[in-house]
């Protein structure tokens, strides 16, 4: 079995930045509400910047952190729940944009969590000599799946994209990873894809925009994390007490603060920065990792953890390098 390390990071987001004024402009609702309830302030839109757009910038991002050749990367996973298209997958697309020429490419959908699992599949196979260095990106352009007519829903989701690269190595500093998920669950958290009618069916859906039961997504974040994490240390020798990082799947400000608290760790160890991005589902864990960065120092503790429709949920324990 080889060793992985991260070895780069990149994001990035629409231009169009909309706060929560921005929106109580056009749908009834306050930024004390939106604020209040989620702790997010602000976030990025798309005006025209696809779900390929960002992943490849936050890609291109990514490969010049850690210094790395378009051409040594031989595998491309896009965790997404927006592709620009079914086929070609978004992978394929990056791969073109990027440079990559004859890397295995292909997306993955485990929604918030899809950072998470994606990194999982990435890993295991650098551990085990097939690839050596991966390129994994969570990239969204939620704002064509909500909508904009649904307070509930619309001042939560965003746009963007970030992305690592995972890279072969003789010291191992991805410790663990542990994904799950529950189809019990599947109707809390909903998003539609083709029409479901053909020429011998006219069946329709009856939505064609995400819906969310919001109340039971807080129980479940609020019960699966803590678990999960206390999962993926178990017989690592560490403790949530050990860890210098909590990065979790920018959702809400205030799952974070409850999964601090059954873990009785201080909240301050939890990473946020959805107030200026919202909820980017599966971009948001590489791009809080991109912001935490400056505050990072080599042999940190971190967990990384996502959680979302499925209903899916996963963490990463890693050693910053
Ligand atoms: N502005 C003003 N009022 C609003 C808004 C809004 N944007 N949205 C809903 N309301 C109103 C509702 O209409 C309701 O009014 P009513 O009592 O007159 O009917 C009232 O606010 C309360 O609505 P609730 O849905 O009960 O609000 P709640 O306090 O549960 O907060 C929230 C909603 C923030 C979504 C909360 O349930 C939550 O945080 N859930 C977790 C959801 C989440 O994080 N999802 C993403 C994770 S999974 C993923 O990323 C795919």
């Amino acid at each position: 079995m080889y060793g992985v390390k991260i070895n780069g990071i990149g994001r990035a987001v629409p231009e169009l930045e909309l706060s929560n004024q921005d929106i109580a402009e056009f749908i009834d609702t306050s930024d004390e509400w939106i604020e209040s309830r989620t702790g997010i302030k602000s976030r990025h839109i798309s005006t025209g910047e696809t779900t390929t757009d960002l992943a490849v910038m936050a890609a291109m991002h990514a490969l010049k952190d850690g210094d790395i050749d378009a051409g040594s990367i031989d595998l491309v996973i896009v965790a997404t729940v927006t592709p620009d298209s079914t086929m070609p997958s978004t992978a394929c697309l990056v791969a073109k944009k990027a440079g990559i020429k004859n890397a295995t490419c292909f997306d993955i959908s485990a929604a918030c969590s899809g950072f998470i699992y994606a990194s999982e599949i990435a890993v295991s196979f650098i551990k085990q000599g097939n690839y050596k260095n991966a390129l994994v990106i969570g990239a969204e352009v939620l704002s064509r799946a909500v909508d904009w007519d649904d307070r509930s829903t619309c001042v939560l989701f965003a746009d963007g994209a970030g992305a690592a690269v995972y890279t072969r190595s003789s010291e191992n500093k991805i410790v663990n990873i542990l994904t799950a998920s529950d189809g019990g669950g599947s109707d809390h958290i909903t998003l539609p894809t083709l029409t479901r009618a053909n020429r011998f069916n006219q069946t329709e859906m009856s939505s064609k925009y995400m819906e969310m039961n919001g109340k039971e997504v807080y129980k479940f974040a609020t019960t699966a994390v803590p678990q999960n994490i206390q999962d993926v240390l178990n017989g690592t020798g560490y403790t949530p007490e050990d860890i210098d990082l909590f990065i979790l799947h920018q959702a809400n400000s205030r799952i974070m603060d409850s999964v601090a608290k059954k873990l009785e760790v201080d909240k301050e160890r939890f990473f946020k920065n959805l107030q200026d991005y919202g909820n980017t589902s599966a971009a948001s864990i590489p791009m809080a990792l991109v912001d935490a960065k400056p505050y990072l120092k080599r042999g940190d503790k971190l967990i990384l953890s996502g959680f979302g429709a499925g209903l899916t949920w996963g963490s990463m324990f890693i050693i910053w390098d």
